[in-house]
């Protein structure tokens, strides 16, 4: 007779799991059509060269932790857990409400979560994937027990209507994703539920060719009429060579996660990417392997939601049934610092 491998001989691995996921998107729908009423843009450039038909914008007075804590309370029903059972709120954007403090702490308040860790994280498009390994690394330490981890933003009361702007302007929407976060034993294998991988980077060299200048720490004042004047309190960005280095960066690390695991891209069931640029993720994704069914892009609906897009996605994806428990889930992000990062979960 033989014997199956006896596995009670292996070390059993604590990892992270992801619980429940939500999401949320402002009510107010943007279309090209309606942008380009205001500047000299058409859907006929957007569509082609980004993939985005329509993005949502917030109403004034919404801040991006309004959008956190909706997709936070979505989260938490489908984790079956309330505010008082979080003990650590990671909240990932490049918009917080205000200066400081973080959007976390308004998080904490608006859910009436205990007096728990509540920690801003700041590295833009990859800040969920930053934050998946913050909360990780926190969790599986025993530090804390459960986990809530937001990517929000509210681009739109933050970027240039004018012509001047319509490059990044056109690419961006309001949105929030989240999830809560819990560790459960596996048996160190593929088949474990849970996180198998992350890895996130970042090169600096790059900080000025996607970034937004004003208000400044280096200048006295903060902000004066003449930067207002020159547009300063804009983001700008040097998109072909932000669209290089993410056909590089995003393939590098996603295949890194899959050697790391032992996986293969038969093994996955679906490549949630950042949502930048239609055409890029297409690019990533042919590089690697990938077949487009197995792509889940949805930046045609929302636009670029920077830290939101990967929740977005993973939690769209349960809510229309596409994704099951025990799917194989690659990730990977590239976006302004220059940061990129990649993780492979099992749902
Ligand atoms: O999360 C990371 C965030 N960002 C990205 O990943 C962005 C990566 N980069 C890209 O996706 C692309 O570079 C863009 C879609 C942003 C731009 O495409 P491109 O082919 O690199 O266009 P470009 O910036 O070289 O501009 C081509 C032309 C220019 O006109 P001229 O100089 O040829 O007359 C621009 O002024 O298109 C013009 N243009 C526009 N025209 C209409 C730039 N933006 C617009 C616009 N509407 N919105």
């Amino acid at each position: 007779m033989t014997r199956g491998r006896d596995l009670s001989s292996l070390p059993r691995m604590i990892r992270t799991v992801i619980e429940g996921l939500g999401h949320y998107v402002p009510p107010r729908v943007v279309t090209n059509d309606d942008l380009a009423k205001v500047m000299a843009t058409s859907d006929e450039w957007i569509f082609p060269r980004t993939g985005i038909k329509q993005r949502h914008y917030v109403e004034d007075g919404v801040g991006a932790s309004d959008l956190g804590v909706e997709a936070a309370k979505m989260a938490m029903e489908r984790a079956g857990c309330t505010a008082a059972d979080i003990d650590l709120i990671v909240f990932a954007t490049l918009s917080p409400d205000v200066c400081f403090p973080g959007s976390a702490c308004f998080v904490q308040h608006k859910l009436g979560c205990k007096q728990i860790a509540a920690l801003d994280v700041r590295t833009q498009c990859t800040g969920f994937l930053y934050g998946l390994q913050v909360c990780d690394s926190l969790l599986r330490t025993g530090a804390y027990k459960k986990a809530l981890l937001i990517g929000a933003e509210v681009h739109s009361t933050g970027i240039d209507f004018s012509d001047r702007g319509r490059d990044v302007t056109v690419l961006f929407g309001d949105g929030a994703g989240a999830a809560v976060l819990g560790t459960a034993m596996g048996q160190g294998t593929l088949a474990d539920r849970g996180l198998h991988f992350t890895k996130v980077a970042a090169d600096g060299a790059g900080a000025k060719d996607l970034w937004c200048v004003a208000p400044t720490s280096a200048r006295i004042p903060r902000l004066t009429h003449q930067m207002l004047d020159e547009g300063l309190q804009y983001p700008t960005m040097n998109g072909k060579l932000v669209f290089r280095w993410a056909t590089e960066k995003m393939p590098e690390v996603a295949t890194l996660a899959l050697s790391s695991a032992g996986a293969t891209i038969d093994d996955l069931q679906w490549f949630v990417p950042h949502q930048a640029n239609l055409r890029i993720n297409e690019l990533v994704a042919r590089k690697l392997g990938i077949p487009e069914a197995k792509c889940w892009n949805n930046i045609e609906r929302y636009g670029n939601t920077t830290a939101a897009t990967i929740p977005i996605g993973l939690s769209e994806l349960q809510t229309l049934g596409k994704s099951r428990p025990g799917d194989l889930v690659l990730m990977a992000a590239f976006g302004s610092g220059f940061t990129w990062g990649g993780a492979l979960l099992r749902l």
